[in-house]
């Protein structure tokens, strides 16, 4: 059975509650509870008619139901709380244990929209299997052969709505005049306990009270898009050396997978350190919803669900087709030399030939002051289609296996 949600009024601990007094409180739910293991713990609010909490633990909540979360990872200056909103689509009573945990989240940069639109109609479409009844209608969906759900899904549509507000595809911090910090460089984060900054607590927050230091997760999908300003298509950043990442992103059926070393303080890395199978899904450009690359992403998710066996039919092993893969170990970016106006010859998945001119710059009278090349052979991902330029800029980027020939 569930647990029902424990009601108590303690205020939410913040960074000037003494670290014994949290403790103090912490303690007493624990005995509370009976459980000296951790808990979802509700604040005792609610926004829009959901519940607030300042932890996660997935086997605390409603089973066969998809229930809906706050979660205030930090407040901003001015004593403005930022507020996540976190989906929890439980299973079967037991799947919380014997079931894979899977953790989806999007747009911890503010101006990637496409991953928002994704992961709510990932719920939508779980809603709409019949497999979530909620506690209301009987035990039957307490077994995944009686059309039960067969784990655990988490998700964040949202994780940096701050950055939405903004339009920013950063953190803004006010302090010394103000400053933006790339979040997914930053996980797991630093509580302000420990001698974070605002950011740095932000993705605590994010790691320990929602995915539970990795204890609520067991595979993840971290949901991206290009910067604004660039097109591109379904892609992904894989790391090859753990195991399982392959699989995961196998069964993408992206346009290019990018094997990858992985970035350092990003979402899909933090996780991969921890031995937690990730991938970074980067779903077209920023800024749009683009109704195709959403559709390819939401059966993605579906396809992986099938393959973690959580809708309980071991039968069907998933094949991902890989014909229309790309797969590469490197990029080579083309950048302009000087600040003007560009032009760009080739498009989105193009293959292109080392030496190839592939655009040019123009000044402010529309005199030519360089064409553009491909450093090597391999195919387009990723097109600037603003066209102001700064030097420096890179306007193209081609995917290609680097050899020893290199
Ligand atoms: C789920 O069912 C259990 C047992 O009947 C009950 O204690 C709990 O309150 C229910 N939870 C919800 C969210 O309805
Ligand atoms: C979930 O699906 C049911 C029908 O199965 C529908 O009545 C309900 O509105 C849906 N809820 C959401 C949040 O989409
Ligand atoms: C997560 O847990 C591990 C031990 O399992 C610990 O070493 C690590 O410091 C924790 N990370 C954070 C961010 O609390
Ligand atoms: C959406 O993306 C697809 C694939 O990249 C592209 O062909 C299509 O033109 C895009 N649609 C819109 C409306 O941008
Ligand atoms: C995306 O999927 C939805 C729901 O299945 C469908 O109604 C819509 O036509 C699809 N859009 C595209 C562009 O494939
Ligand atoms: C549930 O998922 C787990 C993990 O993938 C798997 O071992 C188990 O067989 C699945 N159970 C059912 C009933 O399919
Ligand atoms: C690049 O190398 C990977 C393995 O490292 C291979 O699977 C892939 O087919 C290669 N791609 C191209 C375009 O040759
Ligand atoms: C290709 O990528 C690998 C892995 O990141 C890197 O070690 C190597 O230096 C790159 N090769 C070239 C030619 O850039
Ligand atoms: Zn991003």
């Amino acid at each position: 059975m569930a647990q029902p949600p424990i009601h108590h009024n303690p205020p939410r601990p913040t960074a000037t509650m003494l670290p014994s007094t949290k403790t103090a409180l912490l303690t007493l739910t624990t005995l509370l509870l009976g459980s000296t293991t951790s808990q979802t713990i509700y604040t005792g609010d609610t926004l829009q008619g959901y519940p607030i909490i300042s932890s996660l633990d997935i086997t605390d909540v409603p089973s066969n139901t998809i229930s809906r979360f706050w979660l205030s990872p930090a407040e901003g200056q001015g004593g403005l709380p930022y507020f996540l909103p976190i989906f929890v689509a439980r299973g079967s009573e037991e799947s919380a244990h014997s079931g894979k945990r899977l953790s989806l989240s999007a747009s911890i940069h503010g101006d990637e929209l496409n991953p928002v639109a994704v992961v709510q109609k990932i719920f939508a479409r779980l809603n709409e299997t019949g497999r979530f009844p909620g506690n209301s209608s009987g035990r039957q969906h307490d077994e995944v052969s009686a059309g039960g759900f067969n784990g655990t899904i988490i998700g964040l549509p949202t994780q940096n709505p701050q950055g939405n507000l903004l339009n920013q595809r950063n953190f803004f911090t006010s302090s010394s005049n103000g400053f933006f910090t790339n979040l997914n460089r930053v996980f797991p984060g630093v509580t302000i306990e420990e001698g974070g900054g605002l950011p740095d607590a932000y993705a605590a927050a994010i790691w320990n009270d929602v995915w539970g230091n990795t204890t609520n997760v067991d595979v993840a999908v971290d949901f991206h898009t290009l910067s604004t300003g660039s097109l591109g298509p379904l892609w992904c950043y894989a790391d090859y050396r753990l195991d399982g990442v392959q699989r995961l992103a196998e069964l993408l059926e992206a346009d290019m997978i990018k094997i990858d070393p992985g970035e350092p303080g990003s979402i899909e890395t933090t996780w991969v350190e921890a031995g937690v199978p990730a991938i970074t899904v980067e779903i077209g450009p920023g800024n749009i919803w683009n109704a195709t690359l959403i559709n390819r992403t939401v059966d993605y998710a579906f396809r992986l669900m099938e393959d973690l066996q959580m809708f309980g039919d071991s039968s069907g092993q998933v094949v991902p087709d890989l014909s229309e893969t790309y797969i590469v170990t490197n990029f080579s970016g083309t950048a302009v030399s000087y600040s003007g106006w560009a032009e760009v010859d080739v498009g989105v998945l193009e293959d292109v030939e080392e030496g190839q001119v592939i655009g040019r710059v123009y000044n402010s009278w529309g005199d030519k002051l360089e064409d553009l090349s491909a450093a090597v052979s391999g195919r387009v991902l990723d097109v600037l289609v603003d066209p102001a330029v700064e030097a420096g800029t890179g306007v193209v980027t081609i995917g290609y296996n680097a050899t020893a020939s290199d």
